[in-house]
């Protein structure tokens, strides 16, 4: 049981952004997928969860095919699928520990105290304890980064999606990052699927690694393999090679 993205399109308006994009992660790994900004990998990741629904194609859950979910199971299949967003996306108006408990409020069934206690675990799991009664604003980039991702475990996901974990992030509170999503596989056994533009954190964390690109999947492999690859659109991508970004600019208007 895995998740599986097969032949997915999606367009907005004259845009085609996903043009046949398939993918499967296996259970209990950590699948990174890249791109350049504006492939469509956040739109790629929403489908998993049913905020977006496909024009062509399907993602399957466990067997599921989300797509096609009434309300109910849908919020089954939320409590599962635990969802890093790219900001964070804290409430601002709410603490640390009503941000994190979220979920849990929203499953429904648990007694205060014992979202207060799952609260505290999450919290300990991503070394926040003690900030339950502090508010967004008062957190630093690297600390809202990691209550979103306390907010995500709460439910107890057996999948983890993280949109962009460390964009904006210095080395060090980028390092912490990665090591929490290693210890989300390593202890609580969670598939992960990790959007990234940062090679040295993808490295860091996959199993595997895809590439989306012009709508569809332009590579997969290992870290090993994709480190080899010859492919000189994956290989600009990786080097950081600005000439092909230039190049992916035009691309982008002509295919707009
Ligand atoms: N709800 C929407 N309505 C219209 N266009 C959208 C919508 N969501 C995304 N798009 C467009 O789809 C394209 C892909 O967006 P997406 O957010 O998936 O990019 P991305 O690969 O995640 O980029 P980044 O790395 O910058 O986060 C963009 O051109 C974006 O403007
Ligand atoms: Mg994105």
């Amino acid at each position: 049981m895995t998740i599986q993205l097969d032949d997915l399109h999606k367009s907005f308006g004259q845009k085609h952004v996903l043009r046949g994009f398939s993918l499967e992660v296996r259970d209990g790994e950590t699948l990174t997928v890249l791109g350049p900004s504006g492939s469509g990998k956040s739109v790629m990741l929403k489908h998993i969860v049913g905020l977006l629904t496909p024009d062509r194609g399907q993602v399957l859950v466990d067997g599921q095919n989300v797509g096609e979910l009434e309300m109910n199971d849908l919020y089954d299949l939320r409590r599962k699928v635990g969802y890093v967003f790219q900001l964070a996306a804290l409430f601002d108006s709410l603490s640390v520990a009503d941000n994190v408990g979220l979920g849990l409020h929203r499953v429904g069934g648990f007694r205060e105290d014992q979202i207060r206690e799952r609260v505290r675990e999450c919290l300990h799991l991503v070394d926040l304890e003690g900030f339950e009664d502090r508010f967004p604003a008062e957190l630093s980039g690297g600390q809202k980064k990691r209550a979103g991702l306390a907010r995500a475990i709460a439910t107890k996901p057996k999948y983890l999606l993280y949109d962009e974990p460390t964009t904006g992030l210095d080395p060090l509170t980028k390092a912490v990052i990665d090591q929490l999503i290693l210890k989300m596989r390593q202890e609580l056994g969670v598939t992960g699927l990790v959007i990234t533009h940062d090679m040295e954190s993808a490295y860091r964390v996959s199993d595997r690694i895809a590439m989306l690109y012009e709508g569809r999947r332009r590579f997969l492999g290992t870290p090993d393999e994709i480190r080899g690859t010859e492919d000189p659109v994956v290989r600009a991508f990786i080097e950081g090679d600005p000439q092909y970004l230039e190049r992916r600019e035009t691309t982008v208007e002509e295919a707009s």
